[in-house]
């Protein structure tokens, strides 16, 4: 079985439980050249689970928001939940800044144990989430659960860049092979329906860089990605699966 297979250190659950690392959360990663990356994340969302417009929708580990709060604006009949009080401080806050506080609800709970009855939703999705999880095959078949249909995720991918700094990472960091998706995806009985990848040059290199100066390799990043090597190289895979 997969959770047996492999397996490191993992502190996600924990770390991003402290406030300091909650309130620098979205700044640290999507400001600058991060923005690119927020940018293709949320086309990633809204490609595979749009149109929105009273799609009722989970979001697991939804820490401060991101794509909870697009979703409310664009229509959507959303609930996001996550383990931490700190992450969603920051999304509530952000709901309520952006006038969408009566649209959203936040939730405190465990993907292990989603709160819901099955086939609560329409579609259930959780974003860098997997690489955190101690227990993917649980976690995926809580998600299936819930759902009426579809399930969409993301990982990180073993044979790309993110291994130059992966194992540097405080919170921890799993990187999967596509043969461990696989492998996730029969074990949680979910069929895949579509799938993309991203990013030959990892998330870490954007995020330190001013946008000015991440923006020509972005696009010199999407011409390799473009090529028949690009998907191989690719440090983020979208999964878009179904029951
Ligand atoms: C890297 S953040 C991602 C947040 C958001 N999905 C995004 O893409 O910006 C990972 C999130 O997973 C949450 N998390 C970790 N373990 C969890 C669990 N067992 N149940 C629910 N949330 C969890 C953390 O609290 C954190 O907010």
């Amino acid at each position: 079985m997969f959770e047996c297979a492999v397996w490191a250190t993992v502190k996600g659950k924990e770390w991003y439980q402290a406030d300091d690392v909650a309130a620098e959360y979205d700044d640290k990663r999507f400001s600058e050249g991060g923005r690119f990356i927020d940018r293709r994340e949320k086309a990633a969302v809204v490609s595979a689970l749009g149109p929105l417009e009273d799609k009722r929708i989970l979001e697991v580990a939804c820490g401060t928001g991101r794509f909870t709060v697009m979703m409310a604006q664009q229509g959507a009949d959303i609930t996001g939940l996550d383990i931490s009080g700190a992450m969603l401080a920051q999304g509530r806050q952000k709901a309520k800044d952006a006038g969408v506080a009566e649209r959203v609800e936040f939730m405190r709970g465990d993907a292990a144990r989603l709160p819901f009855p099955d086939d609560h939703f329409d579609a259930v999705f959780a974003m860098r989430f997997f690489h955190l999880a101690d227990r993917p095959v649980t976690f995926l078949r809580e998600l299936r659960r819930v759902s009426k249909g579809q399930v969409f995720f993301d990982t990180f991918n073993l044979e790309s860049t993110r291994v130059l700094y992966n194992r540097f990472l405080p919170m921890g960091s799993r990187l999967y092979s596509r043969t461990d998706v696989e492998s996730l995806l029969a074990d949680a009985q979910l069929d895949l329906v579509d799938e993309s990848h991203d990013f030959v040059l990892p998330y870490g290199f954007y995020r330190s860089l001013p946008r000015s100066v991440a923006r020509p390799f972005r696009k010199l990043d999407l011409a390799v990605g473009n090529t028949p090597v690009g998907d191989k190289l690719a440090s983020v895979s979208y999964w878009n699966t179904t029951k």
